[in-house]
Order: C-alpha cells, then sequence, then structure tokens
C-alpha cells in the first residue's frame, strides 16, 4: 500500500486554494479538511475568528484559537485518516499560522513557531504546495467578485494581503525541513491542477523508490 500523504495547500486569500484542494482530493481519493473549521469544534472557533464584530481580538488569541483549531483538526481528521491508510488534503496549516499571526500581526515568528510545535505533535506536511500570486492579480480577482465575503480577515485592506505574498514566499525559504513546492498560481486553474498534481506524484515516486 503506498505510504498515505499529508498534503497542504497555502496561500493569501484569493490564491485559488480551496477551489485547488477540493480537486486534489478529488483526483487523489483523499481526505479533505481546512484549518480552520475542519471540525464541530473548529467549526466553532472558525465562526469566532472569522466574524467582523469581533475586532478586539488580539494577535495573540489569534495565535492560540488558531491552534486550538488545529489540534482538533490533527487529532479527529488528520492523524485519524492517515493511520487508515488514507492521504489528506488540507486547505491550510501552520504554515498560516506563521504567515499571518507570526509575520503580518506582528508576533514574533520564533514564538508563532512554538506554538504551532505544541498543537503539532510529532505531525508534519510531506509536502506544502504554496500558491503564488501578485497583489496585482489578487485585486483582480476580488474585484470581479469572485471575493466578496466580509470575514475579518477579508476586510484587511490590499496592504495586508500584499504582505502576506512577501511573508509566504520568506517562510518557503525558512522552512528547510519542509518540502514546499511553489505554484504560479497565476496560471489558470486547468494548468495549477497538473502542477499541483506532478509535484504530488513527485513525492509519491520518490516513496516508491525509497521502498
Ligand atoms: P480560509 O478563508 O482560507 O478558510 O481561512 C480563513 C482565514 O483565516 C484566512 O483569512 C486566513 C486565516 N488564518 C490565519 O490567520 N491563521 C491560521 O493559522 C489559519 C489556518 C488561517
Amino acid at each position: 500500500m503506498p505510504k498515505p500523504l499529508y498534503i497542504v495547500l497555502e496561500g493569501v486569500d484569493s490564491c485559488g486554494k480551496t477551489t485547488q484542494s477540493m480537486r486534489l482530493a478529488e483526483a487523489l481519493g483523499a481526505q479533505l479538511t481546512r484549518e480552520p473549521g475542519g471540525t464541530r469544534i473548529g467549526q466553532e472557533l472558525r465562526s469566532i475568528l472569522l466574524d467582523p464584530s469581533n475586532s478586539e481580538i488580539t494577535p495573540l488569541t489569534e495565535l492560540l484559537l488558531m491552534n486550538a483549531d488545529r489540534v482538533q483538526n490533527l487529532s479527529e481528521e488528520v492523524v485519524p485518516s492517515l493511520k487508515s491508510g488514507i492521504s489528506v488534503v488540507s486547505d491550510r496549516s501552520f504554515v498560516s499560522t506563521l504567515a499571518y499571526q507570526g509575520i503580518v500581526r506582528g508576533l514574533e515568528f520564533d514564538l508563532a513557531l512554538q506554538v504551532c510545535e505544541i498543537a503539532m505533535g510529532e505531525v508534519r506536511p510531506d509536502i506544502v504546495i504554496l500558491l503564488d500570486i501578485d497583489i496585482e492579480q489578487v485585486r483582480a480577482r476580488r474585484g470581479t467578485g469572485q471575493h466578496n465575503s466580509t470575514d475579518r480577515f477579508e476586510q484587511e485592506q490590499d496592504e495586508f494581503r500584499e504582505k502576506l505574498i512577501l511573508a509566504y514566499r520568506e517562510i518557503a525559504q525558512r522552512l528547510t525541513n519542509i518540502r514546499f513546492v511553489v505554484v504560479d498560481a497565476r496560471n489558470n486553474p486547468e494548468d495549477v491542477h497538473a502542477s499541483i498534481l506532478a509535484a504530488v506524484s513527485e513525492l509519491q515516486k520518490e516513496h516508491q523508490d525509497d521502498q
């Protein structure tokens, strides 16, 4: 039986991550989950985190609630699937916390990483696919109404998203113990899907060769 993989898709809002996560999970017959909100408790935490009326939430509260969601998601969804031989595709992971809370919200990167490590225990993604996009494309997609959500993060200004794009690129360089694949998400969705599949196939092949 091939080794089940824990595959994460990451990127700034509007990069197409949610659509691509769904397509990838379907193509692989993998379990799809997301952070925040992959479990029942996670859904409740997600409502608190995204509610625009909760403007008094501090960055540290965000960090802790995102990680509370993560503990539930890993223990209820990710680990049981992997144990039963089923791969997992996750829409976001601890890498989002490093980008959003650790860098852009201005907390200490190392503090954010430490809290994530406590939440994750021994579990790490086998591969993180970063859907890289530029701010012009983000503006264009938001402008076309593809993203008219009004959650607390969506309400941030473009400057926030611009910082996130850079933060993600920095993290991909910095986390040398995690396999990052950067995919150009400005391409059309078919090409992006094909690039993601190619990256996953390469990893699967490496695992097969190791056996
Ligand atoms: P989503 O819209 O991609 O489902 O994610 C909800 C928001 O939560 C998104 O704007 C990114 C943010 N987020 C963080 O700030 N930190 C995290 O650790 C995660 C997982 C998401």
